[in-house]
């Protein structure tokens, strides 16, 4: 019931004071998150509760698919407030094993203005074609297609204006893909991820 969603937050709440008075004051007080997360809207992939980090330790983004559009305001408006106000340390593409919208990309039907929010994924499908195909198993390759989306959204990531800019500034800011599984609640570190300074590319 809704209601037990407000009783929780008081509880919540009045255990957070209990452990630290101060603890409500000094976070409203400060934000200066480390991580910008870039993530899949599914509800079983939450950033805090799957890295353990706290409130004001992540800054959030999330889209269906975790996609990066490069014409999309909203991302673009974050991306801009988490680097050059905020100065994150590590942008994080965290997208997740049997992403419906992977797969809602693939199907073939129509579903509507999602179709067009998705079309990145079956362009990088076809870029992809031999790879996949490569696959008997439907589930398998959309996994690999997931993975696939994963480091292509970091590598546009890396090429937007916000980011190229503040690596030429110098500033120490890497990029990472990483993809999560349902099964198993596991991260795993796909190594597609960049580093500003010299143009490189490194294992994160
Ligand atoms: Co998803």
């Amino acid at each position: 019931m809704l209601s037990d969603l407000l009783e929780h937050n008081v509880r919540w709440a009045k255990g957070k004071v209990r452990e630290d008075p101060d603890y409500f004051h000094r976070l409203s007080a400060l934000q200066r998150p480390e991580y910008l997360w870039i993530g899949c809207s599914d509800s079983r992939v939450p950033a805090n509760v799957i890295t353990g980090l706290e409130p004001g330790e992540v800054f959030v983004h999330r889209n269906v698919a975790n996609l990066v559009h490069r014409g999309d305001l909203n991302l673009l408006s974050v991306l801009e407030f988490a680097v050059e106000t905020l100065e994150v340390k590590h942008i994080i593409v965290c997208g997740h094993y049997g992403c419906g919208g992977v797969r809602a990309a693939m199907d073939g039907h129509r579903h509507g203005i999602i179709d067009h929010w998705l079309q990145p994924i079956r362009d990088i499908a076809d870029s992809h074609d031999r790879e996949l195909a490569g696959s008997d198993d439907a589930d398998t390759r959309l996994n690999r297609l997931c993975e696939l989306s994963i480091a292509a959204q970091v590598e546009g990531l890396s090429r937007t204006p916000i980011i190229q800019s503040a690596w030429k500034q110098g500033r120490r800011l890497a990029i990472h893909g990483w993809v999560y599984g349902l099964n198993d609640g596991l991260i795993r570190d796909l190594e597609c991820g960049c580093a500003g300074g010299h143009g490189h590319r490194e294992s994160s």
